[in-house]
């Protein structure tokens, strides 16, 4: 009989991608399917890692002053960002050759985005073109720019985005050079990867990887092919700092793009308010609060503690929006408590990508989209857009 009551509980399908419940979960799944050299760099970040550390800690600090007995049977997680509509509000960071953690890479990304109701940021070191990549979604894509040497390279890069249908241009100001990332200087990160004889192991034993890099496309800078390619086995800091970074760079650019860009442009990087007055009086629609997730200045605080500095300085005139360290459907919530319109996701995107590919990427949105939910039902404040700081605890409540 209880044999037969365990046999009729027993269910060995198997669960698949359903059984990612957290971001977390997706870090697991990644960080076993990729190679040491792969995983080091999504995971990893500039000097001591202090400010990929704080990124998280930050969120954790902040508590919650939750309301109860208030109707939240009818809710929203969405939101509206240059007045189109985002279903989650939860969009995706500019992250780099993507077809590194899985062959389809970017073009899987964007789909995945446009399933989920959302916006992919396309960056400039995307492995597929921006053209490859516009070519498969009808969702909304914004363009990643960082300032060349070259202006003619910019704008032609520019030109292109407008020709593709691209709505906005986020334009990366914290790579003056690139930051120490010291796992990939270890582990001879390059393009493509150095299989070193430390590492040959630690490759064989994953084989589904090896076999998804030797179908895709030749790892390279898509966008870029022809007019800056990375020379011979180089190295993937030496090579942006080579090209894809100018450190003569002012605010003075930003006017130049102002003026080649009618669309919505955004300034990502800012950490300070004196930063995002720059932003805004040389015409930018945007900011994104980011310390490049902790890959380039060591020790900056973290993007959430920011965040206020900045929405009190610009947020009544321009859209102010963040990244770094979001990995909880409450994360979101908080960013928004603080003032942010809407978040963005790195590393969780690629984590989804090396999980499940278009399908990894659609479930990690979804795990996202059902937190918010829940995290608004159990704090009282049921519309996304509505939630403010009320709704963050503050030491007054412990008086009464
Ligand atoms: C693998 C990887 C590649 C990245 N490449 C770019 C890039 O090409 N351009 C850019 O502006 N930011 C880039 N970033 C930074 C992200 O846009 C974003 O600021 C950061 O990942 C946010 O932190 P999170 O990973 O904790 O979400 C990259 C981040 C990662 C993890």
């Amino acid at each position: 009989m209880r044999l037969g009551v365990l046999a009729g509980m027993l269910d060995l399908r198997p669960r698949g991608l359903k059984a990612l419940a957290s971001v977390d979960d997706f870090e697991r799944v990644a960080k076993r399917k990729l190679p040491r050299i792969v995983s080091d760099f999504v995971s990893g970040g500039s000097d001591s890692e202090i400010t990929v550390q704080k990124n998280l800690a930050a969120f954790r600090q902040i508590e919650w002053a939750p309301r109860f007995l208030k109707d939240v049977s009818n809710r929203s997680v969405t939101t509206d960002v240059f007045g189109q509509p985002l279903r989650v509000p939860v969009m995706l960071s500019p992250a780099g050759l993507a077809s590194l953690v899985h062959r389809d890479g970017e073009l899987a990304a964007a789909k995945a985005a446009e399933s989920a109701g959302t916006v992919f940021v396309v960056s400039t070191a995307s492995s597929y073109s921006l053209e490859e990549i516009s070519a498969v979604t009808a969702g909304r894509l914004w363009f990643q720019v960082y300032l060349w040497k070259s202006r003619e390279v910019i704008g032609d890069l520019v030109k292109r985005a407008e020709e593709s249908r691209y709505e906005a241009l986020v334009l990366t100001v914290d790579v003056p050079v690139v930051g120490k990332r010291v796992r990939d200087v270890r582990n001879g990160m390059a393009i493509p990867p150095r299989i070193r004889p430390g590492s040959v192991l630690d490759v064989l034993r994953r084989p589904r990887w090896l076999a998804h890099l030797s179908r895709g496309p030749e790892l390279t800078f898509g966008s870029l092919v022809g007019s800056v390619d990375p020379e011979g086995q180089e190295s993937i800091a030496s090579y942006v700092d080579r090209e894809l970074s100018n450190s003569a760079a002012t605010w003075d650019e930003l006017v130049w793009l102002r003026g080649i860009w009618k669309g919505p442009l955004l300034v990502k990087g800012v950490l300070t308010a004196e930063d995002a007055r720059e932003a805004l009086r040389r015409g930018a629609d945007g900011v994104i609060v980011s310390n490049h997730g902790g890959r380039q200045l060591d020790n900056c605080p973290a993007s959430i503690d920011a965040l206020t500095h900045v929405v009190d300085a610009v947020g009544d005139r321009i859209e102010v929006f963040l990244d770094g360290g979001v990995r909880r459907g409450s994360d979101v919530v908080k960013a928004r408590a603080l003032g942010a319109s809407a978040v963005f996701v790195g590393r969780p995107w690629f984590w989804g990508l090396a999980a499940g590919g278009q399908e990894g990427v659609e479930r990690m949105l979804e795990v996202f989209s059902d937190e918010i939910d829940r995290t608004l039902a159990l704090l009282g404040s049921p519309d996304f857009e509505a939630v403010d700081s009320s709704s963050i605890w503050t030491q007054k409540e412990d008086f009464g």
